[in-house]
C-alpha cells in the first residue's frame, strides 16, 4: 500500500494532477483528493422507468405490466392523470385483470369495489355488510385503499417512479432522482419537428443483458452488419475506434471516434440509468437522428424494450406513406431485435444455469462503458434489492399471458408488419394498376 502511494507521488499521474495549479500556489492535499475523485452515478435501480408510449394507453383502458416481478397497472383518470396501481385489490387480493375503468374509477372484477383516482374505495357497502361498517367507516375506508407508485407523462412516454414499495398516499413517496434527467430537451434534443417510429418488443431474457447489448458498439458490425443500412456498419470491414467516456452523477456517455481519423465521430451512446439509452451522433442540438431505447425489467428473465427513433429527414407524410417508410423502419427494428435475441437467449441461459462462472467472462479494455455498467448494476442491486418478489414456483406464472403483450418470440410482430407492407403495397400500387388495365 505504502509503495503504491510513493509510486503515485513519483508518477506522471501526480504531475498531471498538479498541472492545473499555477506555480507558486499552495496545493493542499484536500484539493488533490477532490480532483482525483471521479464522478459516480448516483441513481440506482429505483428510479424513473419509461413504461410505455403515451398512445398505447387509451382512455378507459387498463395497461397491465410488472416491474421486478411486481404486478402493476396504469390507467388514465378523468383529469387525464396517469395512475400506477399495484395490481392487487386491497379487499381480498384479486387481480384487477378483467376489471374496468368507469368515470375515471377503477372497478375490481371480484366484488365490484370502485376506487377513486386517489385510491379510496367509493362503495364500501358493496363489499361488506353495512351494519359492520356503519360505526367504523373511516377505519374500513383506510384499509381498503389502493397502493400506488408515482406516474407522469413526458415526451409522449409514461414514466413510473419505482421504489422500495408502493404507498396509499403518493406524498409518502420520495423520489431520489429527477424526471428531468430523462427529458429529451434537457439532454439537448428538440424533437418537436421530428418524425418518429417505434416498436415494443418483449424478450424472455435478462434485463441487464439487453442493456449490455445496447451499450456494446462492436457487436453491431458483426451481428447487424447486413441489416443496418449504413456502409460503415459492415461485417467485412474491421473498423477501430478511440473511446472517450464521460461519467457524471446522472449518466455515462461514451463517444467513439474513428481510430484512423481521430476527429471524426462515429457514434455516441448515453446511458441514463436505470433504463434509458440514447444513441446519436455529434452535438445533440445539431443531431438529425436520435434513437431512444427504454428497458423495462418486467421480471426475472422477462424484459421489454421500447425503441423509438426521431429523425429530422424524410419527414414528408405523403412521401413516407408512398414508400412505406414507417413499415420498412419497423421491419429493420424487428430484424435487429431478432438477431440480438438469438444471442441474448442463450447468453442468459448460460449465466442463469451457472454454466459460466464470473471469472470466465473477459471484459476487455474497449468495453469501458460495459465494465462501468456492470459495477454500477452490482452495487445498485445490493443497495436497492429490487428482486424481492421472486417466483420460485415456475408453475405459477399466472401473469405471463397478461404481461407479455409484445410476443417474446418477435416473429409474430414481424409477420404482422410484413402483411401490412404487402397489403399497403397492393392498395397503393397494384390495385390502381389493375383498375387502370381493366378500364383500358
Ligand atoms: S377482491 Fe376486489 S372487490 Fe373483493
Ligand atoms: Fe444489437
Amino acid at each position: 500500500m505504502e509503495n503504491k502511494q510513493i509510486n503515485f507521488f513519483k508518477s506522471k499521474d501526480f504531475n498531471n494532477v498538479l498541472k492545473p495549479f499555477k506555480k507558486g500556489t499552495v496545493v493542499n492535499i484536500e484539493n488533490l483528493e477532490v480532483r482525483q475523485r471521479k464522478e459516480e452515478l448516483n441513481v440506482g435501480l429505483y428510479g424513473w422507468y419509461a413504461i410505455c408510449p403515451s398512445k398505447e394507453l387509451k382512455n378507459n383502458q387498463i395497461h397491465y405490466f410488472s416491474l421486478f416481478n411486481e404486478p402493476l397497472l396504469i390507467y388514465r383518470d378523468n383529469n387525464n392523470n396517469i395512475r400506477c396501481i399495484k395490481n392487487i385489490c386491497p379487499h381480498r387480493g384479486a387481480s384487477f385483470y378483467g376489471g374496468s375503468i368507469k368515470n375515471g374509477e377503477l372497478i375490481c372484477p371480484y366484488h365490484g369495489a370502485r376506487f377513486s383516482s386517489e385510491g379510496s374505495c367509493q362503495n364500501l357497502d358493496r363489499i361488506t355488510c353495512s351494519h359492520i361498517i356503519d360505526n367504523n367507516y373511516d377505519n374500513y375506508a383506510k384499509r381498503i385503499h389502493l397502493s400506488q407508485y408515482k406516474a407522469i407523462e413526458i415526451d409522449e412516454y409514461i414514466f413510473i417512479y419505482f421504489s422500495d414499495k408502493s404507498e396509499a398516499n403518493l406524498n409518502d413517496l420520495i423520489e431520489s432522482s429527477s424526471i428531468s434527467n430523462y427529458e429529451l430537451i434537457n439532454n439537448g434534443f428538440s424533437v418537436e419537428e421530428s418524425a418518429s417510429e417505434e416498436v415494443l418488443v418483449d424478450f424472455k431474457c435478462d434485463w441487464s443483458r439487453i442493456i449490455e447489448n445496447h451499450l456494446d458498439i462492436l457487436h453491431i458490425f458483426w451481428v447487424h452488419g447486413d441489416t443496418i443500412p449504413d456502409k460503415d456498419v459492415n461485417k467485412n470491414v474491421l473498423v477501430s475506434f478511440n473511446q472517450k467516456i464521460n461519467i457524471t452523477t446522472k449518466y455515462i456517455e461514451s463517444i467513439y471516434y474513428y481510430k484512423n481519423n481521430p476527429s471524426k465521430e462515429f457514434i455516441r451512446i448515453k446511458y441514463i440509468p436505470p433504463g434509458r439509452i440514447l444513441i446519436y451522433k455529434g452535438d445533440p442540438e445539431l443531431s438529425r437522428y436520435v434513437q431512444v431505447l427504454d428497458h423495462i425489467p418486467l421480471g426475472e428473465n422477462k424484459a421489454r424494450v421500447i425503441v423509438r427513433h426521431y429523425r429530422k429527414f424524410l419527414k414528408n407524410k405523403l412521401l413516407n406513406n408512398l414508400i412505406l417508410f414507417k413499415e420498412i423502419q419497423k421491419k429493420i427494428f424487428y430484424k435487429i431485435f431478432d438477431e440480438d435475441y438469438m444471442i441474448l437467449k442463450t447468453q442468459t441461459y448460460n449465466h442463469k444455469l451457472g454454466l459460466i462462472k464470473k471469472d470466465e467472462i473477459k471484459l476487455l479494455g474497449e468495453d469501458r462503458i460495459i465494465n462501468y455498467f456492470w459495477s454500477w448494476y452490482k452495487k445498485s442491486e445490493e443497495k436497492d434489492n429490487p428482486w424481492k418478489f421472486l417466483n420460485n414456483n415456475k408453475e405459477l406464472d399466472v401473469y405471463d399471458e397478461i404481461i407479455f403483450k409484445y410476443p417474446p418470440e418477435i416473429k409474430k410482430l414481424e409477420i404482422i408488419n410484413n402483411i401490412n407492407i404487402i397489403r399497403k403495397t397492393f392498395i397503393r400500387y397494384a390495385a390502381p394498376l389493375i383498375f387502370l388495365l381493366i378500364i383500358i
